[in-house]
């Protein structure tokens, strides 16, 4: 079976946007492919320098996972920084890494454009992507449409060495999934951290419905019609509950049923998708020893693969 692989940047806790747009189809391609999913903490530290929440955030990313029905006995589940051999990896394909292919990655170009201070690290950000991927011999990278350029750097990159060495890595192939653009947030653009619009996904469901409540609506009076396919309320319940989505969409071109309406059955619909993911989740956090285990176990499964690609990396380079 080919190896798909996959990971999630612990930059902050999942939001509903996290599972619409990349764990929800991530989760689904483990019945055609050997899954690998990981969480991306050493990513993280490129933004995130607080060691407290990096591990909450962290232990938030495992548990959302295992929540959501990641089966760890089958699919690898892993903490980036457990697997040493990326790290090692890392530095020997920024030896095959172009400078001007760097300059020209999309988030180091907006982070340039808004004026953030640029670490090395960030700069070097698809280098150690590429490593993520090429250290396990991944044949395809599910990930948003943000992400694509990065999996083909890593491509470029995996030719690069290849080109040197003979055909020794993989070169994958990205899985785009589309539907990451299109979950928005509470003010109708993307659903993201970063606009700070989201809806955290394990939020106790009082705290959900009211988060609902807050979603941007026009200011059409209750008795007219109105159009769902513009509105996020109708937006995000069509990803929730596809086959309530027309009925709802009717009743409000209908006129009659106010915004009011649509939210509180988003907020029911989402209760109905996530209650019982979200007491699994809080279980899964309490339990930290037995969690850690699971992130344990899973990296050594993970290093299992990698152990073998590395040795012959490393001949192959020389420095062994
Ligand atoms: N850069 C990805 C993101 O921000 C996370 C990530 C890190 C990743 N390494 C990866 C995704 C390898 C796929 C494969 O979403």
């Amino acid at each position: 079976m080919k190896i798909a692989l996959t990971g999630i940047k612990p930059s902050g806790i999942p939001h509903l946007g996290n599972y619409l747009g990349m764990i929800r189809p991530a989760l689904a391609l483990a019945k055609s492919y050997h899954c690998l999913y990981f969480i991306a903490d050493y990513h993280a530290l490129t933004t995130l320098h607080d060691g407290a929440e990096l591990r909450r955030n962290t232990a938030a990313v495992a548990a959302t996972w295992l929540a959501l029905g990641l089966d760890p006995l089958q699919a690898i589940l892993y903490r980036q920084s457990d697997v040493p051999e990326v790290m090692e990896l890392a530095w020997i394909l920024s030896c095959f890494t172009g400078k001007g292919q760097l300059d020209r990655a999309h988030a180091y170009k907006d982070a340039v454009a808004q004026g953030r201070e640029i670490s090395a690290g960030l700069y070097t950000y698809p280098v150690l992507m590429a490593a993520d991927i090429l250290a396990f011999g991944a044949n395809a990278v599910p990930v948003g449409r943000d992400q694509k350029q990065h999996v083909e750097m890593c491509r470029d990159i995996a030719i690069r060495f290849n080109h040197a060495y003979g055909e020794l890595l993989v070169v994958p192939e990205p899985l785009i999934q589309e539907e990451v653009e299109t979950i928005p947030g509470l003010d109708g653009r993307k659903m993201s951290k970063s606009y700070g619009n989201t809806l955290p996904l394990f939020q106790p469901a009082s705290a959900m419905r009211k988060q609902v409540m807050r979603i941007q609506t026009d200011s059409t009076p209750v008795a007219e019609p109105k159009v769902p396919e513009t509105a996020p309320v109708y937006q995000l319940y069509r990803h929730i509950a596809p086959a309530g989505a027309e009925a709802l969409a009717e009743r409000l071109r209908a006129g009659g049923t106010g915004w009011a309406v649509a939210k509180e059955a988003l907020a029911d619909a989402l209760e109905r998708e996530l209650g019982e993911a979200r007491a699994r989740y809080e279980a899964l956090l309490r339990d930290e020893a037995g969690l850690a285990a699971t992130l344990r176990a899973g990296a050594e499964r993970a290093r299992d693969l990698a152990t073998p690609r590395m040795a012959k990396i490393r001949r192959a380079v020389g420095v062994r």
